[in-house]
Formats: C-alpha cells, sequence, structure tokens
C-alpha cells in the first residue's frame, strides 16, 4: 500500500464540466480539515509541467461552487503522453512537496493519473467530463448541468421550429457517447433520437418517418442527433430536399459546457472531492471514484479504464415508443 500522503495537489484536465468547482473546493476544504496542505495546479498536465502551482486554502475556494468552468483552467497536454513528461511531471511533484494528486477529468486524463501513479505519486481520478462516456460510473460532474442546459435551448428551438411547422435537427455534444442525446430526446420530447452507439445511417427511414409524423398532424419534427453522428447541416439539406418541409439544423456546440452547475453537479461533485481527499488519507492510489447503485465507490484506474459501458437498451426503447 502507498505512503500516506502530507501534501495533495489538484488539477483539473481535458474539457470542462460544471461542477469542476465544487470538487476542488471540496478537495481544498476537506484536505484543510484532515490537517493536509494544499497545491492548485494551474492548467492541468501542462500547467503540471511548467510548474504552475499555487498553494490553496479555505478561502481560495470561496464563491466557487455556483461558478461553471474550472477556476484552476484546464488544457490538453501532449507532452505528457510520453514517459518523458510523466517522469518531468512526477519529479515536479516530488519538488513541490506533492505526494497525491487529485486529478478532475475524463478517460484521457485518468490515463496519466495511472502513469504518474507507476512513478510514485498516489493519484486519485474523479470523473469530470459532461459526455457521462465514463464506464465504472452511472455519474460524471457536469452531465446534468449540460443536459438542462441543453434541454432548455431546444425548448426554445421547438418554439420557433413548430410556429414554422419545420423539422429541426439540433446537435448536442459527447464526443463519442449519445448519453446527452438520449436524455435530451426523451425530456424534449424529441421525435428522432441519433445516437452514435446506435444509428444505422439509413436516413431514408428517417424522412419516412417524418413524412408519416407530418400526415399524423405532428406540427414540429425534432431531430436530436448526437456529435458522434454529426452532419447536422448536410443531414438538413437532404432532408428538406427529400420531404419539401423547411429543415433547419442547430449545432449548440460550447454552450452546454458552460453555465452555473445544478443542484446535483454541486452535490455529487463535493461528495467526490471528499471520498478522493479520504482515500488518499487511507494510503490508496491509482483509484477512480465513481457513483454506481446508489453509492460512492472506488475502483482501480487500470480496471477502470478497461470497463465498458453502453446505453441502456430499455430506455432506448422506452426513448423510441414515447418519439411516437
Ligand atoms: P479527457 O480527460 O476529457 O478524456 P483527453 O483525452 O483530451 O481528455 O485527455 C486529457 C489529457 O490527459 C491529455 O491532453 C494528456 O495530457 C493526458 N492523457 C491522455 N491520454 C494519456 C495517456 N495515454 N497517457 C498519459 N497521459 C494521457
Ligand atoms: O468531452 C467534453 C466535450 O465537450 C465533448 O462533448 C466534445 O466532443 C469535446 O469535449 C470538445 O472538445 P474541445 O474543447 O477540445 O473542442
Amino acid at each position: 500500500m502507498a505512503d500516506k500522503v502530507k501534501t495533495i495537489g489538484v488539477l483539473t484536465s481535458g474539457g470542462d464540466a460544471p461542477g469542476m468547482n465544487a470538487a476542488i473546493r471540496s478537495v481544498v476544504r476537506t484536505a484543510i480539515a484532515r490537517g493536509l496542505k494544499v497545491k492548485g495546479i494551474r492548467r492541468g498536465y501542462a500547467g503540471l509541467l511548467k510548474e504552475e502551482i499555487e498553494d490553496l486554502n479555505s478561502r481560495s475556494v470561496s464563491e466557487t461552487i455556483q461558478r461553471g468552468g474550472t477556476i484552476l483552467y484546464t488544457a490538453r497536454c501532449e507532452e505528457f503522453r510520453y514517459l518523458e513528461g510523466q517522469q518531468k511531471g512526477a519529479d515536479i511533484c516530488r519538488k513541490h512537496g506533492i505526494d497525491g494528486i487529485v486529478v478532475i477529468g475524463g478517460d484521457g486524463s485518468f490515463n496519466g493519473a495511472c502513469k504518474l501513479a507507476n512513478l510514485g505519486i498516489n493519484t486519485i481520478g474523479l470523473p469530470g467530463t459532461i459526455d457521462l462516456d465514463i464506464a465504472c460510473t452511472d455519474y460524471t460532474i457536469g452531465f446534468d448541468t449540460a443536459v438542462n442546459t441543453a434541454m432548455q435551448a431546444i425548448d426554445k428551438i421547438r418554439d420557433t421550429s413548430t410556429s414554422h411547422e419545420r423539422c429541426s435537427i439540433i446537435e448536442v455534444m459527447g464526443r463519442s457517447a449519445g448519453y446527452i442525446a438520449l436524455w435530451c430526446g426523451v425530456a424534449n420530447g424529441a421525435e428522432n433520437i441519433l445516437l452514435p452507439e446506435r444509428y444505422t445511417g439509413n436516413e431514408q427511414e428517417l424522412i419516412d418517418q417524418i413524412v408519416e409524423g407530418r400526415k399524423r398532424g405532428k406540427k414540429h419534427h425534432l431531430i436530436i442527433n448526437a456529435e458522434g453522428v454529426g452532419h447536422s447541416t448536410s443531414m438538413a439539406r437532404r432532408i428538406e430536399v427529400a420531404t419539401g418541409i423547411e429543415t433547419r439544423a442547430t449545432i449548440l456546440g460550447y454552450m452546454q459546457r458552460g453555465g452555473s452547475p445544478t443542484a446535483i453537479d454541486r452535490y455529487y461533485a463535493s461528495i467526490m472531492g471528499a471520498k478522493a481527499v479520504d482515500l488518499l488519507c487511507e494510503g490508496k492510489s491509482n483509484r477512480v471514484v465513481g457513483y454506481r447503485g446508489g453509492e460512492f465507490v472506488d475502483f482501480d484506474i487500470n480496471e477502470a479504464l478497461t470497463m465498458k459501458k453502453d446505453i441502456p437498451p430499455y430506455e432506448y426503447e422506452v426513448a423510441k415508443i414515447l418519439a411516437k
């Protein structure tokens, strides 16, 4: 078992997500309550390699729980993918007395955390991504806020779509996962939900459904298209030509990553931040915190990275029935 830690570093890496600040705040305040020192590492692994490191105290994280984004900034770092960069990172941690790190990010960031753990720096990962694409957990920090943000935007598009009796394709984020699209599809009452995990590319079927819907008296046709399927603009052009129904594409984009976190994201991120510190205090390393079956749990990072998850089949079936 790894030695217990005295000074914890915390960083955010990969895409930002609402609730990351709540996690940072919780790491800082829990660590201080446990008698540890805390250092904030700015700009993820890139900042670590540039020694962008500052002492944090309880006041450093005042007025942050309600803020979107990450007060530590975030970045992607090519150099850290290679052993030389990882060794440099571990050496910098040692130089600054950092013997434990909490990494808030997605699978890529956990890969980096795992490499640091192998080099003797105790690491704990927290799942921070709007995409919900981390297999070991039913919850990721930021997903709930992103879905609510997208849902509210789509409600607005629905108003104008109905008024003009149009077909609207709305593209939501998620990288290669369709969770945001699935949730918005159900929550917004969309007529079609295109998920990278399920969509066969059969556009004729989609066109037939739009025409049938119009015959059944539908005033609009909302298609929630996941980023992993993409091509919303060209799809809209083809649908308009094939159906004669005016069709518009909207790509929601980065607005989905911003904004004040929901209560769920503030609460879960806070509990997860505390758990990360407690795991380090127990001498644990190379673990990732998750939420499964109503409990906060932790897994070996290597094990977590080999896990797979898929769109829940029953939920997808329900989504299709409700869209009729
Ligand atoms: P996310 O953490 O959201 O999945 P990325 O995949 O962009 O985002 O990864 C974030 C950062 O984590 C990368 O820029 C890189 O510095 C680091 N990283 C990703 N994969 C690895 C890897 N295999 N080994 C070491 N570091 C990695
Ligand atoms: O992982 C979060 C996310 O917003 C994805 O949904 C999206 O594919 C990606 O990040 C965009 O990344 P970038 O900020 O590098 O454009």
